[in-house]
């Protein structure tokens, strides 16, 4: 038996120190957090997803009474992004989140089926999807690619057919 260990690397930046974009960005996913419908947990999640020309979509978690049938805010806005504009390469997105009832003092990180659904953009449209996740002391954590969140991601080759 041999032990093998994976590295991953991020970075931490002030909100002041990104650039105009990234800061607008991160801006819109502050505002569209405002929209959630999370009444059962009470934690609201935004997320805003640019593309390569700069445009951007937003989303907010979406809650059921049946528990399962909500989605998070990385979900809503990805595939509303995706579907509203199919051809349009994802360059960056931003994660932030805000709560009445729970004290939220770190970087809220995507769930894992949140990061697979990144990984799956990043793999179709072979680029990078760089993650920005804001924390409400403004420091925000930027990843460059879905796959330092998400070692031994389950890709499509797996899928090849003999
Ligand atoms: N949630 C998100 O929207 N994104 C995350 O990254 C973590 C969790 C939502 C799901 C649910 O509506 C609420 O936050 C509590 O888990």
């Amino acid at each position: 038996m041999i032990e093998k260990k994976i590295s991953t690397s991020f970075f931490i930046a002030d909100f002041s120190e990104l650039n105009p974009i990234e800061q607008d960005l991160i801006n819109k996913a502050k505002e569209i957090l405002k929209t959630s419908y999370s009444s059962y947990s009470g934690f609201s999640v935004g997320a805003s997803v640019m593309f390569e020309d700069q445009t951007s979509i937003e989303g907010s978690n979406q809650e059921n009474v049946a528990f399962p049938s909500g989605l998070c805010a990385e979900r809503v806005a990805l595939f509303y992004a995706r579907s509203k504009f199919p051809d349009k390469r994802i360059d960056t997105i931003a994660i932030s989140a805000q709560s009445k009832d729970f004290e939220i003092n770190d970087y809220i990180s995507p769930c894992g089926a949140c990061r697979q659904v990144m990984a799956e953009y990043e793999e179709q449209q072979k680029s990078k999807i760089r993650i920005l996740l804001h924390s409400p002391n403004d420091s925000v954590l930027i990843s460059n690619s879905v796959e330092d969140l998400l070692p031994f991601v389950f890709k499509s080759p797996f899928l090849k057919r003999f």
